[in-house]
């Protein structure tokens, strides 16, 4: 667990404050992701998390633990961290990187290699291809899968992730998120996350925490963000078209009816989500989708009337 209370930071000869009496609780397992404007102070919030920045008033618990008691090395190596901008030693192979943390904590030169080849794997780089390549050898999508590598290396309890996929073109970017989602509910991570990008902090955190100003507005789960903003600030942000995302949100197969479609209906596959349930209706005039899962077999049917309520239900 992440718990910040009323934490501040106003930085030496600044005129108001970069983080302001903000109170958030990230529960064990869980992902927020925090996002807000530029300079809102998202940075600032995860790095006293890690004491790299110390708060000017407030307390901040990992793990039950106040981060001021406790000696700044030692809690840095129970946190992984991934800055903005990749960050990897230039001068150091990918295995070198990843082996940061073990290193340091002075693991068995074997057990070493071991994790660097399972981490390699677990983030889609194959260990005999990567391991001896610098990070100017890598595409921007590889060097950020290395920093999540390294992160990860230590086993750490809790992850801070700074725009963790922020150099990536799109199609990388929506891949490594799906990964990147399973992978930390895998591991059971509490993690907070930066991001500008509101599709990527609905899709990938359990609860969104935006921030303005160095105030946190609103933190909630991603349906009830969507569905209940607390302000214009908020809305205006999330963006006009909530419904639609919050659709995106809900699978086929948990809104399907075990009811027969009509034979001629379009199919949907169970998986997909009620936001592209809505496309394909609608590219088909129908009013009702048979719904088929993996195996191709029908399990129920999808109208329109169910993606409505969908869309209208309070959160
Ligand atoms: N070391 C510093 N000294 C003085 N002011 C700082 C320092 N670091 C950050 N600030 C200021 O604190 C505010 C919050 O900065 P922060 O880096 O946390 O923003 P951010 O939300 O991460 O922005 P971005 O999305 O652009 O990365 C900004 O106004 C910034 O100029
Ligand atoms: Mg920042």
């Amino acid at each position: 667990m992440i718990e910040l209370r009323a934490v501040s930071k106003r930085f030496p000869g600044a005129a108001g404050h970069a983080v302001d009496r903000l109170t958030l609780m990230v529960p064990s397992g869980k992902t927020c992701a925090l996002i807000g404007p530029s300079g809102c102070g998202k940075t600032t919030t995860i790095r006293m998390v890690n004491r790299l920045i110390e708060p000017t008033s407030g307390q901040i618990l990992v793990e039950g633990q106040d981060v001021m008691s406790v000696d700044p090395v030692q809690l840095r190596r129970r946190i992984g961290y991934v800055i903005q901008q990749v960050g990897l030693f230039p001068h150091m192979t990918v295995a070198e990187n990843v082996a940061t943390v073990p290193r340091l904590l002075r693991w068995p030169k074997k057990r070493i290699v071991q994790r660097v080849e399972e981490m390699l794997h677990l983030v889609g780089l194959e260990p005999a291809e990567f391991v001896h390549r610098y990070p100017r050898h890598l595409s921007g999508g590889q060097r950020q899968r290395v920093g999540v590598a390294r992160a990860l290396a230590a086993d750490p309890p809790v992850m801070l992730m700074d725009e963790p996929f922020g150099a990536v073109d799109p199609v990388v970017r929506s891949r490594l998120q799906g990964e990147f989602v399973n992978i930390m509910r895998d591991l059971k991570k509490t993690v907070v996350f930066v991001t500008h990008d509101v599709d990527e902090a609905i899709r990938m955190g359990d609860l969104v925490a935006i921030m303005k100003d160095g105030r946190l507005l609103q933190c909630d789960p991603p349906d009830r963000l969507l569905a209940a903003p607390k302000d214009t600030f908020v809305a205006d942000f999330v963006g006009t078209d909530r419904a639609l995302k919050r659709l995106a949100l809900v699978k086929v197969g948990e809104a399907a009816e075990p009811l027969q479609a009509p034979p001629d209906a379009p199919s949907l596959l169970s998986e997909s989500s009620l936001r592209d349930a809505l496309a394909v209706l609608l590219a088909h005039g129908a009013e009702t989708a048979a719904v088929v899962d993996s195996a191709g077999a029908r399990v129920g049917r999808l109208s329109l009337g169910t993606i409505r309520e969908a869309a209208a239900r309070p959160a």
